[in-house]
Order: structure tokens, then C-alpha cells, then sequence
């Protein structure tokens, strides 16, 4: 209606105008249609009465001629009649002719042109004819004709004009009013179908069921074009931004308009611990909470995990809620208890004994039990619960994170629909040989796939996923734009590469980088100078802790200078301690060590030993001492999805010295191509990185670690929540759109 109005107002105004420019127009055309129509009027009036006047005239009888005279000129439009005997002669007329008129100038009215008189009594016209007889052979007839009729014609050929012109605007607008309804609902239909991602072009038959395939081609140029535009905004926005806690703020308050943002993981980011008559609390070893906590600390949203701390329940209100950090309150965490039973089906069983290893390439079966899947699923429920009690709004955006919870996204789609469900799966994606030794393939699938955007850290891992669905689910899988819908909903598949907090917590790089080096040393009893290369990992066979043992050993083999002169420094946080794999895991760790430490240790010898093994959980602030004071830092991963050590190493070195070994089976290898690229079962290769490491000068250790910086200066882990999150906003301003427009999101 809005769009008729403001198309047929201006149609009006415009034929108006129109009417109005051409209304002289009008006039003077009709202006000279009358006259002439005038001049053979009083042609055939002076032919008609010039008999019965010469005979009056010839008969000399003035008062009979002036009664014949106002016999004619009872017609409305003869004005007055005139006589002129010569051009002295005063004129016999019917009435007193206007003053103008004299029978001595009345040649001028004989010369072409309009003849108009534009006398007191109004306009005029004066005809004159030539009136010759006997008695007068100048003898002249005037004939004045009234023309204010013209004028009245005129007023109502411009009223007929201006009324002509507004019933063609009317019926010009009420066409164009009617094809422009038709085309606008077949666009509209168009549209909503495009936002909806149904794609016109992709369902041909649906562009011909609407009887509109002639929108087809626009179709696709509409949406390639709406892609670009989405993409660019995204990319210029993305570049233009400095990516701080503050700029994640802003877009939380600004694109998502301060929209309910709740996270959702098994592990949780603070845990109290009993310890005696204290309650202490512990930072877990998780690359999952190294993400994630700085992003909560950004956005106080509220972050739904397992309290897994001996003292959990003492330090939660009647909400189960504890702000955090204790020491300056920043968020929420709100604990879901589990049973021991839950526990150890659902986490140390199907998550760890089952999908880990199926979803890790580390050689180590993964174990699938009925029961675990039963437990699985219902603690996926009970997070889902907690999700839906936790929500301020029906559409809340949920982070949900990793493979502990891989059936909540349909759960809390089902619940609320209108939630923005971002699911990250922080583990590598196997390809659909591989996952489909699952014996729960779809249930897993058809979970995930609740999700609005589901992310990984690498398009290789975004493949096989999308091949898994589309092998085992009856799926429309969109690999252009790399979504899949299934059940109505479709799913966007995006890598989004995890990393670190950028720059560090102050506190971490306070102490000086050489401070570290000598503390390091004292504290393990080294020597000054003594070369040291760090690992630091939870103890789990997928982090190739005893490849990189073996890799010490061959560069101790090929190298004997090293021996007494290098030590690896091996943090190893105890991990899911009570899976079997992990107890076998851990103590081949510790034999293999006992076994090189004998082979290169002192025996005799006051010798440093080449292998110190740390099975304790280490805080940040130690952590960060190691990777400071090390040469180097080695990451031997089997396969892993990220691997946030290499990233922390390379924000921690500010003095750019330092060397990174990373194995190339994980995500970070992609994005760090000048740190010592490895792979970590081939142990000479290994041993030849860390003998490069150990004597590499200076100058290339600033060159490497001056790119691995910038890299990670540029994409730290706000840019990564940041990307997810400006996503999600543009998904949810899509459906909004589509909302508005009165079709189904
Ligand atoms: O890498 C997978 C992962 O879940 C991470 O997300 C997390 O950092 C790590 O494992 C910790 O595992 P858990 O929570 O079992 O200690």
C-alpha cells in the first residue's frame, strides 16, 4: 500500500503539471479555430443581407435599416452591425459600435490578422465587408462579433484537459498499481524463499511452482550478490578491527543488541577443591578454558558446566551459581551436578573412551557401550535443561562446546527454537570410515546438526564432517556454502580457528624473559646455560609424549654433544586418570623416561638428566615461566585439533627468542609455517628439529618468531569468538528480515 501510494502520488503530480503547461496551449489553438470560424461567419452573414440591405440602403430608410440591424443582431454572438457610406460618413449601426470602430479607419480591420478588439465591453471581433451600391461605392459592412464566449470555452476546454489528464493518472496508477502488487508478491516470495536459504535456483521446481522462472537468473545474482556482500562486510570488518575484550563487548552490545550469550562445556572454567580445611581453587589444564574464559570475562554471560570440584557445591548459591573469578566476580558458572554413575558412563566413558579415540588418529580403539551411550544422553538432557532454565529470552546464543555435548544442540532446539545454537568442536573431525564405527553415528549427526553454525578449527576437519552427513543422513548438503539441512534445519559448517589470549595477561610476562631462563634452571637444579626445551601437555597418549621422548634419545644417539648439556622438561597434567588407556599411557611415559634418564644420565657422572618428567598440574603463572626461560618448546601431537601450547609459547616469547617444533598433525601447523615442522613418528627427523632448534642463531629465532606473532597477534581468541558471534548476528538480523517480511524463519 505504501509502495502504490508513493508511486501514484507522483504519477498525479506529474500529469498534473502537464495539464497545466499545456493549457495555453489549448488556447491560442482554439483561440484561432474560433476566429476563423468568425471570419466565414461573417462572410456568409454579409452575403446573406446584402440584398435586403441594398435594397433599404437604395431605399434611403434609416430607421427601417436600423430596425433590421437589431433584428439581426438578436443571434447572441453578433455583437453589433455597422453601416459606413464612405469613410466620412458616420456609421449606421444597431447599436452604438465601440469607440475604436470609425468608419475612417477601417482598413486596418480589412488587413489579415486576428481582428480582435479587445474593447471595454470585452474582446470583440470586426469583420469587415465591403458593401458597394449605386449610392456609396466605398460602402462598407462591419460585422462585431462577441468574444467572451471564447474565454468561457476556454475555462471549460481546461477543466475538460485537467480532468482527461487525472482519469488517465488514475487509470495509468491503477494498471501500474496492479502489476506492480503481482510482481512485488512474486518477488517477495522470491526473497523470503532466498533469505530461507531454499534458493530458487537450487529448486528449479520450486521457481516453477511459483510461476516465476523468469526470476531464476536474478535469483542467483541476488543471492551471489547478498553472499559477497555478507563476506565483504564480514572481511573489512574483521581486518578494521582491533580484536580486544572491548571490541567483543562491542559486538555483543551493538550487532546482537546485548542479546542472552550462554556457554555450555563439560569442563568448567574454575574448580574448588577441598584441601584440608581449605577450599582452593584450580585452573584446569584445558585449551577449551584457555579460550573461552577470556571471552567470559569479556561478555558476563553466564557459562553452564559439570561442578566437578570437592568443594563445588559448598561455594554455589540456592541457584547453583558461583560468580567467578573469586577474586573479581566477572561471570557466572552455573554447575550441573552428575552422579558418579553419569560421570563415568557419559564422560570417562562415551566422551573418552569412545569418541575421543575415534576421533583421534592415535592408534588406540575406541571402546563403545550401551550403557555409556544411555548416560550420555541423559546428561546431554540434563544440560539441556539447564540451558533452557539459565535463559533470560526464548533466542538466546548458546556457545555449545565440544564432543562431551554433541547431542544438546537439537535438544535445546527443540526447546527453543528460536535460540542461535554455535556449536565448536574443539577435537578433529575423522573422515565417515572412521566415524562410522560409531554404533550412535546418526543420533551423534543428527544432534550436531540442531546447531545454527556448527565450527572446527580446520576446513579439512569442515570436509569431513559435511562427507560423514552426507554418507550416513538424508541430508541437503549445500557444499558451495557449505551448509546441510536436515529436518527443516539447515546448519552452517565454518572453520574457525581457536588461539590464545592476545597480548597475555600482564602478570604472566612481568618477570623478565632472562629471569625465567636463570629461575628455570634453578628450580630443576640446572645449570647456567644448560639448554632446555619444554613440553607441556595433559598426559594423553594423543599428545605424543613418548614419540618426543624417543626423539631425545636419537638426537642424544646423533648428537652426543647434547649429552649433559640438554634436558626436555615434560609437564604432564594428570588427566581422566581412571580410563585404563590413560594408567597404561601414564606409566609407559614414566618407564620410558626412567629408561633414557639411565641410558644419558650421570651414571658416575654429576650429569643433568636429559629427561625431567612433572606429573602435576602446573598453574599459568608456571607455565609461563616455562615457556619464557626454555630454547624451546616442542609439540609432538599425534593429531590434534589446535593445539593452543604452540600459540602460548609464541605469545609468551616477547623477546622473540625461542624456537617452536610442532608436529604437523595439528591445526596449528597450518597457521604456523615457520616454526619446525614435524611429524612426529618419524623419530630422526624429530631429532634432527631439536639438534636445528638447540643451535639455531639468534637472528633466525627473532625471524620465525617475529611472523608466529604477528599471526597470532593478528588472530587471537577474541577474533575467533568475535567471528562466531558476527555470524550469528547476521544469521539472526537474516531471519529477522524474513520475519519482518511475514514469512517463516
Ligand atoms: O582438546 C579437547 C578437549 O576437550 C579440550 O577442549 C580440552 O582442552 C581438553 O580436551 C581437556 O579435557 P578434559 O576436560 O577431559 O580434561
Amino acid at each position: 500500500m505504501r509502495l502504490s501510494l508513493r508511486f501514484v502520488l507522483p504519477l498525479l503530480l506529474v500529469l498534473a503539471g502537464i495539464a497545466y503547461a499545456i493549457a495555453p496551449l489549448v488556447d491560442q489553438l482554439t483561440l484561432k479555430w474560433f476566429v476563423r470560424d468568425l471570419d466565414i461567419r461573417a462572410a456568409l452573414i454579409a452575403n446573406t443581407i446584402q440584398e435586403p440591405l441594398q435594397e433599404q440602403l437604395a431605399a434611403g430608410k434609416k430607421a427601417k435599416i436600423g430596425a433590421f440591424f437589431a433584428r439581426i443582431t438578436q443571434d447572441e454572438r453578433l455583437y453589433a452591425v455597422g453601416y459606413c457610406a464612405t469613410d466620412q460618413s458616420v456609421a449606421l449601426a444597431s447599436r452604438a459600435l465601440p469607440a475604436e470602430i470609425l468608419c475612417s479607419d477601417l482598413t486596418r480591420w480589412e488587413l489579415p490578422g486576428d481582428h480582435l478588439l479587445a474593447s471595454s465591453q470585452g474582446p470583440l471581433h470586426v469583420a469587415v465587408k465591403p458593401m458597394a451600391n449605386e449610392l456609396s461605392p466605398t460602402g462598407k459592412l462591419v460585422l462585431i462579433h462577441d468574444m467572451s464566449f471564447v474565454t468561457r470555452r476556454s475555462e471549460e476546454t481546461k477543466r475538460y484537459v485537467f480532468f482527461f489528464f487525472m482519469a488517465l493518472a488514475a487509470v495509468v496508477s491503477l494498471i501500474t498499481v496492479v502489476i506492480a502488487q503481482l510482481s512485488w508478491r512474486g518477488w517477495l516470495a522470491g526473497m523470503r524463499s532466498l533469505l530461507r536459504g531454499e534458493g530458487l535456483l537450487r529448486d528449479p521446481a520450486a521457481a516453477a511452482k511459483m510461476g516465476m522462472p523468469e526470476f531464476r537468473p536474478i535469483a542467483r545474482d541476488l543471492q551471489r550478490l547478498v553472499r559477497e556482500l555478507e563476506s565483504e562486510h564480514r572481511a573489512r570488518d574483521e581486518s578494521q578491527i582491533t580484536w580486544t575484550p572491548d571490541a567483543l563487548r562491542a559486538i555483543l552490545h551493538g550487532e546482537l543488541r546485548g542479546d542472552d550469550v550462554i556457554v555450555v562445556s563439560n569442563r568448567e572454567p574454575y574448580i574448588h577443591q577441598r584441601r584440608g580445611d581449605r577450599i582452593e581453587v584450580q585452573r584446569p589444564a584445558s585449551g577449551l578454558v584457555t579460550a573461552l574464559e577470556p571471552i567470559m570475562r569479556a561478555c558476563s554471560g553466564t557459562w553452564i558446566a559439570h561442578g566437578s570440584g570437592s568443594a563445588d557445591r559448598d561455594v554455589v548459591d540456592r541457584h547453583d551459581r558461583v560468580g567467578v573469578p573469586p577474586e573479581k566476580p566477572a561471570y557466572q558458572i552455573r554447575r550441573v551436578w552428575l552422579s558418579a554413575e553419569e560421570e563415568a558412563g557419559y564422560y570417562y566413558g562415551f566422551a573418552n573412551e569412545g569418541l575421543w579415540p575415534l576421533c583421534h588418529i592415535a592408534h588406540v580403539r575406541p571402546v563403545f557401550r550401551s550403557s555409556d551411550w544411555a548416560h550420555y544422553v541423559a546428561v546431554n538432557r540434563k544440560f539441556a535443561k539447564a540451558v533452557v532454565s539459565e535463559s533470560r529470552t526464548r533466542n538466546p546464543i548458546v556457545l555449545v562446546q565440544d564432543y562431551h555435548l554433541a547431542l544438546l544442540p537439537r535438544m535445546i532446539h527443540e526447546e527453543l527454537p528460536n535460540a542461535t545454537v554455535i556449536t565448536f568442536w574443539h577435537i578433529p573431525w575423522p573422515n565417515p570410515e572412521a566415524f562410522a564405527i560409531c554404533p550412535w553415528r546418526q543420533e551423534i549427526l543428527a544432534g550436531l546438526l540442531g546447531s545454527s553454525i556448527l565450527g572446527f578449527h580446520t576446513q579439512f576437519h569442515c570436509n569431513n564432517f559435511v562427507d560423514t552427513v552426507d554418507r550416513f543422513m538424508e541430508a541437503r548438503v549445500d557444499r558451495e556454502n557449505f551448509t546441510v539441512t536436515f529436518r527443516g534445519k539447515s546448519t552452517a559448517v565454518r572453520r574457525y580457528p581457536i588461539s590464545v589470549d592476545w597480548p597475555p595477561a600482564a602478570e604472566v610476562l612481568e618477570k623478565p624473559a632472562e629471569q625465567c631462563a636463570a629461575d628455570v634452571r634453578n628450580l630443576n637444579t640446572l645449570p647456567a646455560g644448560h639448554r632446555i626445551c619444554i613440553g607441556i601437555d595433559r598426559l594423553d597418549y594423543t599428545k605424543g609424549i613418548l614419540e618426543r621422548f624417543r626423539a631425545v634419545e636419537r638426537l642424544l644417539e646423533l648428537n652426543p654433544e647434547w649429552i649433559g648439556r640438554f634436558s626436555l622438561i615434560q609437564i604432564a597434567a594428570p588427566t581422566r586418570s581412571s580410563i585404563d588407556e590413560y594408567q597404561s599411557h601414564e606409566a609407559q611415559v614414566r618407564a620410558l623416561a626412567v629408561r633414557i634418564n639411565e641410558r644419558f644420565g650421570r651414571g658416575g657422572r654429576d650429569l643433568p638428566l636429559p629427561i625431567l618428567l612433572k606429573v602435576e598440574h602446573h598453574d599459568a603463572q608456571q607455565v609461563y615461566e616455562y615457556y619464557r626461560g626454555a630454547d624451546c618448546c616442542f609439540v609432538s601431537s599425534l593429531h590434534d585439533g589446535m593445539n593452543l601450547v604452540a600459540k602460548e609459547f609464541v605469545a609468551a616469547r616477547d623477546d622473540e627468542r625461542g624456537v617452536l617444533i610442532l608436529s604437523q598433525f595439528t591445526g596449528a601447523a597450518r597457521e604456523l609455517p615457520e616454526a619446525l615442522i614435524v611429524n612426529p613418528y618419524d623419530t630422526d627427523q624429530c631429532a634432527a628439529a631439536l639438534h636445528l632448534a638447540l643451535s639455531m642463531p639468534a637472528a633466525e629465532q627473532r625471524d620465525r618468531m617475529r611472523l608466529m606473532r604477528g599471526l597470532v597477534a593478528e588472530f587471537n581468541v577474541y577474533r575467533w569468538a568475535g567471528r562466531m558471534l558476527l555470524d550469528a548476528a547476521s544469521m539472526r538480523q537474516r531471519s529477522h528480515l524474513v520475519e519482518a517480511g511475514g514469512g517463516p524463519a
